[in-house]
């Protein structure tokens, strides 16, 4: 039986951390970290998740912006709002909410913005720093999972570490994070996605499982061995009409087969989902530090 592993609580912890860090500065007569978020269009779950982003800026003291532009918007007015949020001397980081509107090229925009605010660390400079083990910003959703691996001691050093997906935002930064020389690292990587031939013999033979592959109870019990932690960053919406949203958040495993035979598992919600959040507020915090309290 798992040991469940509470994401909620962990980033609960972050958040007070980053509250109390923000009360010393204004309290020497600094002002507040300012986050922006770019949300275009009206997506219900993008909406979800930049309205979470805003209300913890809230909860730790940042300020924060809410900017949300029509899905028609044209590319180079989108383009011309990141060179506003570039240069607007209030604001520390910013993110632009994946995924945009086919009309508009995402990496044309995610080239746009100062890597010096790109909190979500999705620029190719950031992302390359990060590959190269440099000091950067690490994207959210991947420093999430190192924290939490930190957070609850698990033992990552010459462990067999299958990811399950291949994504600029998830699968391909948290490959290179195993990997890498470092305490939290160490491990032998093997990335899985969906022109892998017999998947399941990789995860059969995987001590940590990462899996961000957006299919609902995709991950068996018998595709699992004993022992092993999972890190379950699926997230989908699966209608149920019994609950008063309409719908139930799943991740890829299926929670109730495969934590009798996990050492470790994270929840869905309330294991990787928080974690992001925390994440991102504390690459806020430290572009703050370095935008703002560097240029002093
Ligand atoms: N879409 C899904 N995850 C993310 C994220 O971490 N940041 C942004 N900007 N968009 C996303």
């Amino acid at each position: 039986m798992a040991i469940i592993i509470d994401g909620k609580k962990i980033s609960t912890l972050i958040k007070e951390e980053i509250k109390n860090q923000v009360e010393k500065i204004i309290s020497k007569g600094g002002r507040a970290p300012h986050l922006a978020a770019v949300l275009v269009g009206e997506d219900g779950a993008s909406l979800t998740y930049v309205s979470n982003k805003v209300a913890s800026c809230k909860q730790v003291g940042f300020k924060s912006s809410l900017i949300n532009l029509p899905y028609e918007i044209k590319e180079e007015k989108l383009l011309r709002e990141i060179t506003r949020l570039n240069n607007e001397k209030e604001v520390d980081g910013f993110i632009v909410q994946l995924p945009l509107p086919k009309h508009i090229d995402e990496d044309k925009v995610l080239l746009a913005i100062n890597p010096k605010k790109d909190v979500d660390g999705f620029h190719p400079t950031n992302f390359g720093k990060m590959a190269l083990n440099m000091e950067t910003f690490v994207s959210a959703t991947p420093y999430g999972i190192i924290e939490l691996l930190k957070r609850y001691d698990i033992d990552t050093n010459g462990k067999h570490t299958v990811v399950i997906g291949r994504s600029n935002i998830v699968g391909r930064p948290i490959s290179i994070l195993m990997s890498r020389k470092a305490k939290l690292g160490n491990s032998t990587v093997t990335v899985v996605h969906s022109r892998t031939k017999n998947l399941k013999f990789f995860t059969n033979n995987a001590d940590i499982i990462i899996s961000a592959l957006g299919v609902p109870n995709f991950l068996k019990a018998n595709m699992v061995k004993n022992g092993v932690v999972i890190i379950d960053v699926g997230i989908t919406r699966v209608k149920d009409l019994n609950k008063r949203k309409g719908y139930v958040l799943k991740g890829d495993a299926d929670f109730e087969s495969v934590k009798e035979k996990a050492s470790y598992i994270t929840p869905v919600p309330g294991g990787v989902g928080p974690m992001t959040i925390a994440s991102l507020l504390q690459n806020t915090l430290k572009a703050y530090k370095i935008n703002f309290e560097g240029s002093k």
